[in-house]
């Protein structure tokens, strides 16, 4: 790429007026007010680009974001707490890569983050699959849940667990429309359609049916100590199939 076009490429927000022009022919881009070299033939205009238009527009109404665009959740903290503030400020949404750190170090990140980004800012942190250790992937969902974090983002997942299902119930009530609203939001990376379907699909009753009529265990065998969810009996009207939530978003 030429010194031209890579300046042309840079300049994205603006219209670029691409010529030919000289001896053997070139092709050259030119920013507005730039005089074309004698001789040159338009060929065509590139209309301005903007980075805030890609992608869905619901997704930034969703997350108040400035683009739709996401990064991080590379493991052991690569995709660390700085990468996410940074995401955060500059109108993304950025994942803490919590996979392989001790569950004492994915909270000291929370933590900061939580304070340096408030709850509601876009922001989250990765959810890794422990097919090995539910239980470890349960005391994440529980962390998360305790300090507040309201994204979180599923890879490597398989199916959808009563962990996953966990964190997206919890919270749920009735707007006053009587629709349901999500304190909680969960991203979920996939590479298989079967499992797209899955996170997209209203989630596995066994799971569900717990917190939504007041019970306390998602589908795990029942904890010594219950907790505590709040109920969906009080919503205005009797729920019909298409409120069942999907589980992801
Ligand atoms: C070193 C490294 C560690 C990663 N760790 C995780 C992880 O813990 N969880 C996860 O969901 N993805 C992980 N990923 C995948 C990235 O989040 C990302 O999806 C992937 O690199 C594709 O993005 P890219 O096309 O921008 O590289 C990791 C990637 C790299 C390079």
């Amino acid at each position: 790429m030429s010194a031209d076009h890579s300046r042309a490429a840079r300049a994205i927000r603006q219209p670029v007026e691409i010529v030919r022009a000289g001896t053997p022919a070139k092709i050259v881009p030119l920013l507005p007010g730039e005089t074309p070299p004698t001789g040159a033939v338009r060929v065509g205009t590139l209309p301005p680009l903007y980075p805030e238009w890609l992608g869905d527009r619901g997704f930034q109404a969703a997350h108040g974001t400035r683009f739709a665009y996401v990064a991080g959740e590379m493991a052991r903290g690569l995709a660390s707490q700085s990468l996410v503030t940074e995401m955060a400020r500059h109108g993304g949404i950025g994942f803490f890569g919590s996979a392989g750190l001790a569950p004492a170090e994915v909270e000291a990140a929370m933590v900061a983050l939580t304070r340096d980004l408030g709850r509601d800012r876009p922001w989250g942190s990765n959810l890794i699959h422990s097919p090995s250790d539910p239980e470890l992937e349960d005391a994440l969902v529980d962390l998360y849940l305790r300090l507040g974090v309201r994204r979180v983002c599923a890879s490597a997942f398989m199916s959808v667990t009563p962990s996953v299902v966990r964190f997206v119930a919890t919270g749920l009530r009735r707007g006053a429309d009587g629709g349901v609203v999500r304190r909680n939001l969960l991203f979920a990376k996939v590479s298989r359609a079967e499992i797209a379907t899955a996170f997209m699909s209203p989630a596995p009753a066994p799971m569900l049916t717990a917190p939504v009529v007041g019970g306390t265990n998602f589908g795990r065998p029942k904890p010594s100590s219950p907790r505590k969810f709040r109920s969906l009996k009080t919503s205005p009207r009797k729920p019909t199939p298409a409120d069942t939530p999907t589980i992801g978003r």
